[in-house]
Formats: C-alpha cells, structure tokens, sequence
C-alpha cells in the first residue's frame, strides 16, 4: 500500500472550494507519475482517495508536483460559478505544462466533469479524459485510450456504484481522522443545486463493507470517522441477511448504521455530514446521545430562514419545521453544537425574507455556518423557473449582514466553553507552533495546548479552556 502526505492545503470562503494536492511519502517504486487535485466538498476528498488506489493498483505512484506528472487530474465541483471559474484558471496552468510535455495526460473528474461532459474537450482543447463521479473503474481503460491517441469520455452516472470494495489509499497523512462515503448521488430536488445532476440517483453502500473498512481504519491507528452522504439521514439498506441491527425488520436506517460503527471501538470517535433537516429523525438524536463516541455535532443547513422561500427553493420543510428540529436536537442532545448553510439573495427574496434568516440565526445561536450568495446553476429547477432577480449588490450586503451575525454567535459559542473541560482527540502540532498541540472537541471546535510529554497525537487528552481566539480555543491539559 502507498502512503501520501497533503503538503498543502488552500482555502477559499468555503470547503467546497478547497483544493487538495496529493504526494507519496515514500517517493518509491517506478511507473507512471500522476497528480491529483481536488475541489469541493469532503465527498470529492474522499473520491479522489478512491482514484488513488484505483490507479496504484494500475501501476500508478503519485508526485506532488504536476511538473514531473505523466498524468494531472483535477477532481472538480460545479457547485457555484466561482468553483467552477477556479478550476478553469487552474486548467490554464496545467496547459502550459502540456505544451512543454506534449506526452501529458489532462483529465478532468467529479462534478463539473459530469455537467459539461464531451463539452469540456470542445471547451479546453488540452484536455484529454473527461470523467464522471461513477466511472472511476474505467480510468485506466480510459487512460489507455488516450496512449492511443484517442480523447476519452465517460460520464455515464449508476444507479449502483457505491465503491464499496475499494479499499481507499489514504490521502490524508495524519493517520487519525478519514472520510468514509456511505451514500452516493441526491433524490431530493433542492431548486438551486446541481448535485442531483452531477452525481445521479442517491444510493446507499452496504453496512458490513461500512464497518468493515472503519474497523480497518481504526486498527491501523485512525481514531476518528466521518460519515459522508449528501443527506445522511435517508440512508438506508435493506438486507437480505437476517438479524442485522435494526428496528424495521431488515432495514438498516442511519441510526442503525451510527450504532454499528459506535460499537467498533467507544474510542472510535464518530462524526457524519450532511444531516438534512426534513429527514434527521429523533431516532437519530437519541442514538447521538446513548453513545459517548458519536459526536455532539450537527450540521444541519438551513438555507433559509423564511417559509416561501424555503418553498421555492424546494428543501421540503418549512421554517417551524426547523425550528421543531432544532428544539428536538436541544432538547434530546443538550450539548449539542450546531452548524449550518446560508444562501443569501435567492430569487425573489425581499429585504423582510432575508431578516428572517437572521432571525432564524438568533434563535438557533449557530456554532459555526457556511455562507454563501445565491449563484444560478445551469439546468437547475430554479434556473428553469425563476428569474436571478437579486442584483449582486443586494445579494453581497446580505452576506455580510449574515456573516457578520454569524461572527457574533460563534465567538460568544466559544466564549461559552471557558473553564469548561474538553475531551480532545490530538491530531498533531498546532499551525504555529511544534510547542503546541491542536486537536478537535467533541462538539468540532478546534483546541489548542501545550505539548505535554505523556501524550502523543491520536490520543485523548482532558483540556481544560482558559482562553479563546475568534476561532480556537486554548488551554491546558488537566
Ligand atoms: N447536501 C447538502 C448540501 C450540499 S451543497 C445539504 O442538502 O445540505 C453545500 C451547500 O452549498 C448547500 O447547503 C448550499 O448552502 C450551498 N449551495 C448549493 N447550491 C448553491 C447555489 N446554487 N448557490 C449558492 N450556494 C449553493
Ligand atoms: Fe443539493 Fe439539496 Fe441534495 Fe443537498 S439535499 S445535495 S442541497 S439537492
Ligand atoms: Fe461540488 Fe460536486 Fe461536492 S458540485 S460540493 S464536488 S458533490
């Protein structure tokens, strides 16, 4: 197996437009070079990994630098125009390379691979693979194509593909956290996204192929999962073996699966994204809060604050309904910390709409959101239906106004754990500084302490909160 380290990681307003570069920590082995970058969110991460082991399978070793790459991929998101605007400059860069290499693969993967499909060959002439979230399998066909001169496609989208036997190199050197895809695709029709597009049908992964790599993870050393799935509360898998865990007969629901992997090891911590707030059930809350390794974290986006326009943009609750969900959380999971998503500026939203964001922001007091101004995908319902009637002027000052709220909530959030004790699971030296350590609490917030002799990163350790910045938290080990 190879291992790889992330040498670097760029960051822009969101993590959906995160890119991840990949290198091999052991620089061994001979065969061809590839590179590969990822945008979007933590499912693109995790398939990457998922090419990874494909391709080394194949022969492959990774290199860090795309100047010494027989094959650049760049996995993509379609998510905002911005997004997709990033990885066209990137594009452009990658040309130049080509231009002095002319023996260089370019493929282009993920999501806006799957939108623009055989486009992008008429579109960027230099690129020379373009391929779907589902065709992964196909890569070193594809590549083999283009060895033989031909430009190569595939973007066909499956109603089965989950990956599950693959075994994921892991991309992430740390050795303490990883990304564990559940699901794959999203039936639900949000009117302003282009996931459903770009990533077909919503099916879910096996269960025992689910613990089966977490166990996995966790005997190699990692002690933290995190449960991926574009609406992670819809998952759902019915077997045909008898008596595997769940209330329904031989449905596996989510809380079914959260207990599954619980029980791998209680220091096995637990974390999951995106719950989806017309679907997460108390079941699920309670099983939250029945095991001390699930993790008190709730990411549960709420888009909009108002009725109509939640209905207009089709997320199938309305505000009560959230407000329901969050008193549900509150009250079953009282430690519970919470984040969100906002879209600011969506068509037709007025001035007295857009306070009912904020006012939502104020009741729920979010420990942390993404943000963003409403971007019109192509194909979408809402691009169909609605006219992007929101100048951007309009659109930006809401955004601030929302960050600025969020700002507030979250510091007070932090300001909330002083003299608080916090398990903490030691993910390695602080950004700043090798004399401190920096891990994640419980409820996702990022700690950081003095090294102390006695413990080492993949570890837990009590700290004890003294001070705060407008992001961290700082302490001491108690
Ligand atoms: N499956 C997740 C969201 C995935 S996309 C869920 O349903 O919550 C991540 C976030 O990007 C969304 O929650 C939304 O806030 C934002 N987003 C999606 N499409 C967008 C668009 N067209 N313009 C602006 N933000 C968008
Ligand atoms: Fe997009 Fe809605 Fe599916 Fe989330 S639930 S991926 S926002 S369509
Ligand atoms: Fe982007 Fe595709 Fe994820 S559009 S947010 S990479 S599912």
């Amino acid at each position: 197996m190879m291992n790889f380290t992330i040498p670097d990681k760029t960051h822009d307003e969101s993590r959906q437009g995160e890119a991840l570069i990949l290198e091999p920590a052991d620089g061994k082995a001979s065969g061809r070079k590839l590179y590969i970058e990822s945008y979007g969110c933590a499912m693109n991460f995790s398939d990457s990994e998922i090419v990874a082991s494909i391709l080394s399978d194949n022969g492959f070793e990774t290199t860090g630098d795309y100047n010494n790459a027989d094959v650049i991929f760049i996995n993509t998101c379609s998510i905002r125009e911005n997004a997709e605007q990033r990885v066209r400059n990137r594009l452009r860069e990658f040309t130049i390379a080509k231009v002095k290499n002319p023996g260089l693969v370019v493929g282009v993967l993920g999501c806006m691979a799957e939108r623009l499909k055989s486009k992008f060959l008429e579109e960027e002439k230099l690129v020379d693979v373009v391929v779907g979230p589902d065709a992964y399998r196909d890569l070193p066909n594809l590549i083999g194509k283009v060895d033989d001169g031909q430009k190569a496609v595939n973007v066909l989208l499956s109603r089965e593909e989950t990956y599950a036997d693959i075994n994921p190199v892991r991309l992430n050197s740390n050795g303490i956290n990883a990304f564990v895809s559940i699901m794959r695709g999203c039936d639900n029709m949000c009117s302003f996204c282009v996931v459903p597009f770009t990533r077909g049908r919503e099916r879910s992964r096996e269960p025992q192929s689910i613990v089966k790599e977490c166990t996995e993870l966790f005997n190699q050393g990692y002690r933290e999962v995190t449960l991926l799935g574009q609406n992670v509360d819809s998952y759902k898998w019915k077997s045909e073996v008898e008596n595997q865990k769940s209330e329904d007969g031989n449905v596996v629901n989510f809380a079914n699966l959260l207990e599954m992997v619980a029980l791998i090891n209680p220091e096995l911590r637990v974390r999951f994204s995106t719950s989806h707030p017309k679907d997460i059930t108390d079941e699920v809350l309670y099983m939250i809060a029945k095991y001390d390794n699930i993790c008190n974290y709730i990411h549960l986006p709420v888009q909009s604050g108002n009725s109509r326009v939640l209905e207009l943009m089709n997320r199938t609750y309305d505000r009560e309904w959230y407000v329901n969900r969050i008193d549900a959380i509150r009250r079953i999971i009282p430690e519970c910390a919470i984040s969100t998503d906002v879209i600011t500026g969506f068509c037709t939203e007025t001035d007295e709409e857009h306070r009912d964001t904020l006012s939502m922001m104020d009741y729920v007091q979010y420990d942390f959101a993404y943000m963003f101004m409403y971007s019109e995908r192509p194909g979408t319902l809402a691009a169909k239906r609605y006219a992007d009637d929101i100048p951007d002027a309009v659109k930006s000052a809401r955004l601030k106004e929302v960050v600025a709220k969020q700002q507030q909530h979250s510091f007070a959030r932090l300001q909330a754990q002083l003299g608080k004790v916090q398990r903490v699971l030691i993910e390695g030296f602080s950004k700043k500084s090798d004399k401190d350590y920096c891990g994640r609490s419980d409820q996702n917030s990022m700690v950081v302490f003095p090294v102390n002799e006695n413990y080492k990163p993949g570890q837990y350790v009590n700290v004890l909160v003294e001070k705060t910045t407008t992001a961290t938290l700082i302490g001491r080990v108690v």
